[in-house]
């Protein structure tokens, strides 16, 4: 295609004109002169406002501005965000006139022993399209942001000339219409820009085949030249384009990612490649990698960096590379775009699968347009090419990495023949690896079926019928939605994957949070979409990541790392513990096994558990200690054994002593969970033993019988003679009264005690509309009324009723107060819905306030927020920390930081107040601002602590999910209103 002198190009569906061949990214011997740094730099509004000056522009009074960068975070311009939409108007290949117009400029100095050689100039990845002007000659043009693009400089380059290199860089093209994925709209030269000389006879591109089978290997290389493949470690030596079998050999995979450094050698020079001997094959249904059935335990992947974008710096790509391999994440997909080639790289080094995904969605034409609506793109003839040669420029960048062992098209496009089209010439060009395309619902062309955000139903129905969709495998391509406060329910999925052979795991969306770091008055926080002013964008849906934008792991990810753990640590039935080996390759002979034993969270002992290897899928039986079987005798005191498995030695990804897996086992007679009735998270998986024990609609009183040993609570109280009781009972009723919003209990300094049904709505309850719900049930504006108060079977007795504003339902509750022989305070507290009730609330608990807490200190779950389907993290302790350190600060602030399963807490204070629950378990909340206050807040500095600290001790909350993009709450995780009860001392 000529190259054009007008700006005609913007709106061309073409991929670039003046652009050399797609090839392989190599580490050769080719000289480089990386223009990485400050170029001049000038942004027009808009093309018709970019001077017409690129011949040679005077850049006298220009700016400078660092490549690789966005313009947008370089104090040009604005971020902005959104999802599915286009902010402009469809009509492609047109975009609007306001399309902004970047001018790089800068000058480089051929060297004068470039004598000979190809000078070619090469961007790694430019939003969203560019044309090239070398001393006043439009040299060419390209687009596909993150694709690379090579520009041959020769006639101009001379030796020892210092050449002016001139890019224009438009926001808009008509590549944006099929650029529409889900992030920040961010422009500019982000990735790095190299000025190359190959040498005329070198091998400039080169194609690695190395499959493994049975120990042995065959290993071909192509190339673009005739050159000789060495291959030291293997005492190898062979011609390019010839099989080469290799005996003996040691595969590659993401557990053992075991490479062989080989150089490719011929007159010219010569390109350094690091062979992984590997072979992926669909067998009966199943995906699998040198025969072994594979479980992706994946995350999709952006580039995101909160300071710089989608320009990230090697040691970004290498913190993420490292985070996940120390969560114990196998996989990645590079959702929606290739990455950078060095993140490949580190992939092939530490060992993760990658799905490399090709730089298109078009998600918001939407999938089935009907005329008069216009067709997708991906329907679209004239789209055609330039999306066959975005896959192209895929694959042969991509192609020689070990890591890489599926294909995929791209994301949510529909159908449309132009993918048909892209998955031809991906298996023409290469037949060994996969394809996937999640919106192929009928399995037409694509190697494994896959869905996003299906329930674990119909992940089992998928996994029951098995010559469904061709009998493909089957993989979630994004499942649980890391949004704000989540995800949850991975623990059922995870089962599934084990269960069905075809469910071959999946992959959450997201890996990190976009918020972008921002300051405004001092306070730093994360922005998110709306943030910079956009008129159109979609909120903090950019925020939902495993990580916090700083990398720094949410509770989502420390629950992801349990879920996915190599082994399960379980107790058996024989009084020792059962390790099941759940890697795919390895076995446990890098791994050192330690125990720890807690009576009621205090350590009385620890030591060395011998564990003879387990092979991979196996599981044993461990005995423990002689010991600690003496500890699992009945009525003992709360003990609990911790077995961890950890590094023997430390890898290239994580140092010796590095946690890979636990497990803890409860020693003595387990809490009895007495009373049955509706709980949230009743079937939940991943619970302790004892379940969420929160009792609601209690029957029958308390008993002396339970085994916490700690219990002395009312009932013992019912057995003291009637007038010790009313004098207890009147004694209380002085300190405790009923104010007109709660009860007030003095010598606590406990305020405004009442029952509480709200919580902030997580991202999981807003989004899908579920808040909408409880709040037309009036349940976020909730009023108390005191019906009664006075003494009553020997307790100071109140009686409230808790209902919201214009409707007719109400809880009554009734609060029944004594003192304890040891000075406590004893509440007996019982719920009764009534009237025309909602099926469901977000919590049922007590809220009150006290003076300022400064930390807290408790036997229970933790260290980190559990949820009744977010509970595999949390192991049973004693913990503390700051009430600041409780709070979890998701970017768009929501409910965060319940500890499930309390025993006992101490809130230091002034005067420090210490709760029980006998026998049940509470959530606990702690914060220095209130529930309404943390609904209202938009970002984190917004939540100011005051001089009060609310305290919540839950019943029962509603599970978390993953509904902001997923699946319905589970109905076992929803929180069903009934009759409940709690006991709880106060001291
Ligand atoms: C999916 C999409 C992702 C992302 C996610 C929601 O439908 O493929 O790109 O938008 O939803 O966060
Ligand atoms: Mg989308």
């Amino acid at each position: 295609m000529p190259v054009t002198y007008d700006h005609s190009y913007v709106e061309d569906f073409a991929s670039g004109a003046g652009v050399l061949a797609p090839r392989a990214w190599l580490d050769d011997d080719s000289e480089r002169i990386s223009l990485t740094g400050e170029w001049s730099f000038r942004l027009s509004p808009s093309l018709a406002d970019a001077p017409d000056d690129l011949k040679d522009p005077d850049t006298s009074s220009w700016d400078t501005i660092s490549v690789p960068g966005h313009w947008q975070l370089s104090g040009y311009g604005a971020p902005a965000y959104t999802n599915v939409v286009y902010p402009f108007p469809l009509e492609p290949p047109h975009v609007p006139t306001a399309n902004p117009t970047g001018d790089y400029v800068r000058t480089v100095e051929v060297p004068a022993d470039w004598d000979g050689s190809r000078v070619v100039l090469r961007f790694e990845g430019v939003d969203s399209r560019f044309s090239v002007h070398v001393d006043g000659n439009l040299i060419g043009w390209s687009s596909g942001s993150r694709l690379p693009s090579e520009f041959d400089l020769t006639s101009l380059a001379a030796p020892g000339k210092e050449i002016r290199i001139v890019v224009r860089v438009h926001q808009w093209s008509a590549g944006s219409y099929v650029e529409d994925q889900d992030m920040w709209w961010l422009s500019g030269i982000f990735r790095e820009v190299n000025l190359l000389a190959l040498k005329p006879s070198a091998p400039t591109d080169v194609f690695v085949h190395a499959s493994y089978a049975d120990g042995a290997g065959v290993v071909k290389v192509d190339s673009d030249v005739p050159a000789t493949v060495v291959v030291p470690e293997l005492g190898l030596e062979f011609p390019t384009g010839f099989e080469t079998p290799v005996p003996a050999v040691e595969p590659w995979s993401a557990e053992s990612p075991r490479l062989y450094d080989a150089v490719v050698r011929s007159d010219g020079g010569e390109v350094r490649l690091r062979i992984g001997f590997r072979t992926i094959a669909i067998a009966d249904g199943v995906l699998t990698v040198n025969g072994n059935r594979v479980l992706f335990n994946g995350v999709n992947r952006h580039e995101f960096h909160p300071d710089r974008g989608r320009a990230l710096t090697d040691q970004d790509m290498l913190d993420d590379v490292l985070l996940m391999k120390q969560a114990g994440i196998n996989a990645v997909r590079t959702s929606h775009y290739p990455p950078h080639p060095h993140f490949l790289d580190l992939c092939d080094l530490h060992g993760l699968y990658v799905v490399d995904e090709c730089d298109l969605e078009t998600h918001g034409f939407g999938y089935e347009p009907e005329p008069p609506n216009l067709p997708n793109p991906v329907m679209d003839e004239r789209f055609r090419a330039d999306l066959v040669e975005r896959m192209r420029r895929m694959v042969e960048r991509d192609k020689n990495h070990p890591s890489i062992v599926l294909w995929s098209l791209g994301n949510e496009c529909g159908m449309g023949d132009n993918l048909r089209a892209m998955y031809e010439f991906a298996h023409d060009r290469d037949p060994s690896r996969p394809v996937h395309y999640e919106r192929d619902t009928h399995a037409e062309f694509v190697d494994v079926y896959s869905q996003m955000y299906t329930s674990p139903e119909d992940v089992a129905a998928i996994g029951e019928d098995v010559s469904s969709y061709r009998g493909l495998p089957f993989i979630l391509c994004e499942y649980g939605h890391a949004m704000g406060n989540g995800p949850g329910g991975l623990s059922e999925y995870r089962a599934l994957f084990e269960k069905y052979p075809r469910c071959q795991g999946g992959f959450i969306w997201e890996w990190i949070d976009h918020g972008l770091r921002t300051v405004v008055d001092g306070k730093e926080f994360y922005a998110y979409g709306g943030d910079f002013g956009e008129t159109i964008h979609d909120g903090n849906f950019v925020c939902d990541g495993l990580l916090f934008p700083d990398r720094t792991p949410s509770p989502g990810m420390l629950e992801y790392i349990k879920v996915i753990e190599p082994l399960v640590i379980v107790a058996d039935s024989n009084g020792g513990i059962a390790i099941t080996n759940r890697y795919e390759v390895l076995d446990t002979s890098h791994l050192v096994f330690t125990i720890v034993t807690e009576v009621q969270g205090e350590r009385v002992g620890s030591g060395n558990l011998s564990v003879p290897p387990i092979a991979p899928g196996e599981t044993v039986a461990v005995e423990l200690p002689p010991g600690l079987i003496e500890q699992q005798a009945q009525n003992r005191p709360e003990t609990w054994l911790t077995v961890v498995a950890e590094l023997a030695d430390g890898t290239a990804w994580a140092e010796a002593g590095h946690r890979v897996a636990w497990g803890q086992v409860r020693l003595d007679q387990p809490v009895q969970a007495r009373h049955v009735g509706a709980r949230a998270g009743e079937d939940g998986a991943g619970g302790e033993q004892t379940g969420a024990v929160e009792r609601l609609a209690a029957e029958g009183g308390l008993g002396a019988e339970d085994g916490l040993g700690a219990v002395d609570g009312l009932g013992a109280e019912v057995a003291a003679a009637v007038g010790a009781r009313h004098a207890r009972a009147e004694n209380a009723g002085d300190d405790i009264s009923a104010g007109v919003l709660g009860i007030d209990v003095g010598s606590l300094g406990v305020r405004n005690l009442r029952l509480d049904v709200w919580r902030a709505p997580i991202d999981n309850d807003a989004i899908p509309g579920v808040a909408d719900a409880w709040k037309e049930a009036g349940l976020h504006r909730v009023q108390h009324r005191v019906v009664s108060a006075g003494v009553a079977d020997g307790a100071w007795e109140i009686v409230t009723r808790t209902a919201p504003p214009a409707l007719q339902w109400g809880l009554v509750a009734t609060w029944r107060w004594t003192h304890g022989q040891d000075g406590s305070v004893v509440l007996d507290l019982s719920v009764e819905p009534d009237g025309q009730y909602p099926a469901t609330l977000p919590r049922l608990g007590i809220t009150f306030e006290l003076p300022t807490v400064s930390s807290v200190e408790w036997f229970g779950a933790g260290p980190g927020e559990a949820y009744v389907d977010t509970r595999a993290a949390a192991a049973v302790g004693k913990y503390s920390a700051t009430v600041d350190q409780l709070q979890t600060p998701y970017v768009r602030p929501q409910e965060n930081g319940h500890r499930i399963d309390t025993r006992w807490a101490v809130l230091a204070a002034a005067r420090p107040l210490r709760i029980e629950a006998a026998p049940d378990l509470f959530g606990l909340t702690v914060r220095n601002w209130s529930t309404a206050a943390l609904e209202q807040a938009k970002h984190t500095p917004d939540l100011v602590p005051g001089d009060t600290t609310y305290v919540t001790l839950d019943l029962a909350q509603s599970g978390i999910g993953s509904n902001s993009c997923g699946p319905a709450l589970p109905d076992n995780y929803k929180l069903h209103t009934a009759p409940a009860s709690l006991s709880l001392r106060f001291s």
